[in-house]
């Protein structure tokens, strides 16, 4: 009798994990956020009235961000620097949700230019009296190798991904201290957490990204209604590789690749507007095998290395031949 119950314990237990390890095989996000999903607050609910401005909102994640956050009912400021593709987003928007034309506001902004960035919060203040939500979005990515950049693509992707996205939150922070509330959520990336290969000021610009915001949180705990929460995408269809820097500043890249193998931009932004209104700290948006290298690199770093190394010789190879990297893992090199 009591082998049988010991029996029927080893199955209900192998059959615990191998339904995890199923999830785990069709997951899209990590646990937290995958668990918000089912359980937590609805992004209509939450989001429904409050202010949110968006950086980068006039292409691709930011772009789509604006389309949800408008359906939800959020009221919008939209900022990016090509004004006349922010019209276009803002009328999508109006096209799309039961806003009125002064529920957003166009914003244009360089995050380069940080002189003009107190001017800019005052403005987005004074329109709609406060901001609920700030979502660090802008950003560019890089693809070339390390010994053929300019320290000038460096230097650049520093100034736009973390000190024009310091910049912008450290006018903004003042506001949601005196109020007591708010949210700062900052579009990350794998590649904050993950080393990465043809990305190395990317990467680093993503990684000081994620050390400003862990230490600012914590900095912050006398605020427990000020949340603040990094995005950790992996890829997603967007125009990020046709603007990425190259080894120069100013030399386009030459292939801006295929998008089919990437998350769609809805799906991501759907899965962000869920943290956001459940109040993650992180999120880990990808889809597999990125998401199972986010949870290996964690847990098991040594491990992480080996396959990297191998993961992103490829990468490299495929690169230096002249072909996409971002499919280096899906297709295989024409040979002569
Ligand atoms: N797509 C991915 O696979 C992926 C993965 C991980 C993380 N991310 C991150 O997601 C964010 C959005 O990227 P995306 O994929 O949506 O790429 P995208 O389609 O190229 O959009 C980038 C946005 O950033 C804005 N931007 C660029 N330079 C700017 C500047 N100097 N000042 C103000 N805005 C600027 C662009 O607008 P203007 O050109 O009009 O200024 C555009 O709206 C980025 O932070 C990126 O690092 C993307």
């Amino acid at each position: 009798m009591d082998c049988c119950i010991v029996s029927a314990l080893w199955y209900f237990v192998a059959l615990y994990f191998l339904i995890h390890f199923l999830c785990f095989f069709f997951a899209d996000a990590d646990f937290t956020l995958l668990w918000a999903c089912l359980v937590g607050h609805r992004p209509g609910n939450k989001l429904k009235g409050l202010v949110v401005w968006v950086t980068g909102a006039s292409s691709g994640i930011g772009e789509e961000l604006a389309y949800q956050l408008a359906r939800c009912g959020s009221r919008l400021i939209l900022s990016a620097r090509r004004e006349d593709e922010l019209k276009r987003v803002k009328r999508q928007c109006l096209e799309r949700s039961n806003l009125q034309d002064d529920d957003i506001l166009v914003l244009p902004l360089d995050l380069l230019e940080r002189m003009s960035h107190e001017e800019k919060t005052k403005t987005a203040v004074q329109y709609f009296g406060h901001i609920d939500i700030l979502i660090n979005n802008g950003g560019r990515s890089q693809r070339s190798l390390c010994l053929e950049t300019s320290i000038d693509v460096y230097e650049a992707l520093m100034e736009l991904n973390f000190l024009g996205t310091v910049s912008i939150t450290k006018q903004v922070l003042p506001h949601m201290t005196q109020r007591g509330t708010g949210s700062i959520v900052t579009v990350s990336s794998t590649v904050g957490l993950i080393g990465a290969p043809l990305a190395t000021g990317y990467s680093a610009s993503k990684h000081a990204i994620q050390g400003f915001f862990n230490s600012l949180r914590i900095e912050l705990t006398d605020y427990p209604k000020i949340v603040i929460s990094t995005v950790c995408p992996g890829p997603v269809q967007s125009q990020i590789v046709h603007n990425a820097f190259t080894e120069e500043l100013n030399k386009p890249v030459t292939s801006a690749g295929n998008q089919e193998h990437k998350m769609s931009t809805g799906r991501c932004v759907h899965l962000m507007l869920v943290g956001i209104a459940n109040g993650v700290k992180e999120m880990w948006i990808a889809q597999q095998p990125f998401l199972l290298l986010h949870y290996v690199w964690q847990y098991a770093p040594t491990f992480a290395w080996f396959i990297t190394g191998m993961l992103g010789r490829k990468r490299v190879q495929h690169f230096k031949a002249g072909l996409d990297a971002d499919c280096a893992y899906f297709t295989k090199p024409k040979t002569s």
